[in-house]
């Protein structure tokens, strides 16, 4: 960018064009939202401002983000936040950003719990907080526990409780999947968004995520159904009768398949999310 004016319409059609050469699939978005966040204000405010002349601290401060975008960094990380059922989440590199097809889960679990007058939910690797966070704002009644095998991920989660006003309501636990002695339940409803990638897989997941976001919240093991594996066996021992095991997985097939190696698990009706791809497992304990 050379020293001519530079206003708000000009630096935002400059870099939506060297985001999209840099292979961006949202180019324009993408220059809004560092703009903004550059020039601290709302993504809003922008489009009353195309005229206005951006001063050289922000334009400083706008190229450092935009220059990292351009290298694979995801916006989220870069303005530290996303947003998550319309709530902003504090996000950093220690989590997944939360994604839209895991608004589904949530909601899913919503309705399960519509008929429960103080459900006992736990979320297990909880990331942010997006799941756990989210149903404790819409289910006032709800006992929820989240747990993490990251300390990091912990410390962003019990962040965004606090932000939420709903921290005195969950209990966040570091461990391995379930193995904490308040993680034994019995619970209403255990759901996850594991990590579900083959480790011959992550080659090739795109440099965003494969640079960026944590490995160890995205691939589970050589078979990417470790954890889910691991899920539907805990879910037998620490479900109440007729308690929900409610997943988030890439291929449904193989989560499918592990909760039909449980006998006492009725499996239900996978669920797509919003492009249409089997994403939401669903099994019951009997
Ligand atoms: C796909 S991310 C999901 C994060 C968040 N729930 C969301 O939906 O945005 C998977 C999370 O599981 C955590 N995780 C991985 N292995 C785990 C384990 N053995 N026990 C508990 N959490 C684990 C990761 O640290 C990561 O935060």
């Amino acid at each position: 960018m050379d020293n001519d004016v530079w206003t708000v319409g000009r630096l935002l059609a400059w870099t939506t064009d060297w985001l999209a050469a840099r292979g961006s699939e949202s180019p324009r978005l993408e220059a809004e939202v560092l703009l903004a966040h550059a020039r601290r204000c709302q993504r809003i405010e922008l489009y009353t401002a195309f005229e206005t002349t951006v001063d050289e601290a922000q334009r400083s401060s706008f190229r450092a983000l935009v220059k990292r975008r351009g290298e694979g960094e995801p916006v989220a990380y870069l303005v530290g936040s996303r947003e998550f059922f319309s709530l902003p989440f504090s996000v950093n590199n220690s989590v997944l950003v939360p994604r839209p097809e895991t608004e589904g889960l949530v909601v899913r679990v919503l309705d399960i719990c519509r008929s429960m007058l103080a459900p006992r939910i736990i979320d297990v690797g909880t990331g942010s907080g997006a799941i756990a966070v989210t149903l404790a704002t819409q289910l006032p009644q709800a006992k929820i526990c989240a747990t993490d095998i990251s300390a990091a991920a912990i410390v962003v989660a019990q962040s965004n409780a606090e932000r939420h006003g709903v921290a005195d309501r969950i209990t966040f636990l570091t461990c391995d999947v379930l193995d904490d002695p308040q993680a034994e339940g019995p619970w209403d409803v255990i759901v996850s968004n594991p990590p579900y990638v083959r480790e011959d897989e992550f080659d090739a997941l795109p440099r965003d995520v494969r640079l960026h976001e944590p490995r160890s919240a995205l691939v589970s093991g050589p078979s990417g159904c470790e954890m889910i594996v691991r899920l539907a066996a805990i879910a037998v021992e620490r479900l109440v009768s007729g308690g929900w095991l409610i997943m988030e997985v890439g291929p449904a097939r193989a989560a499918e398949e592990a909760i039909v190696q449980q006998p006492s698990l009725w499996l239900g009706p996978t669920l797509t999310d919003i492009a249409g791809h089997p994403r939401i497992v669903q099994a019951r304990l009997n």
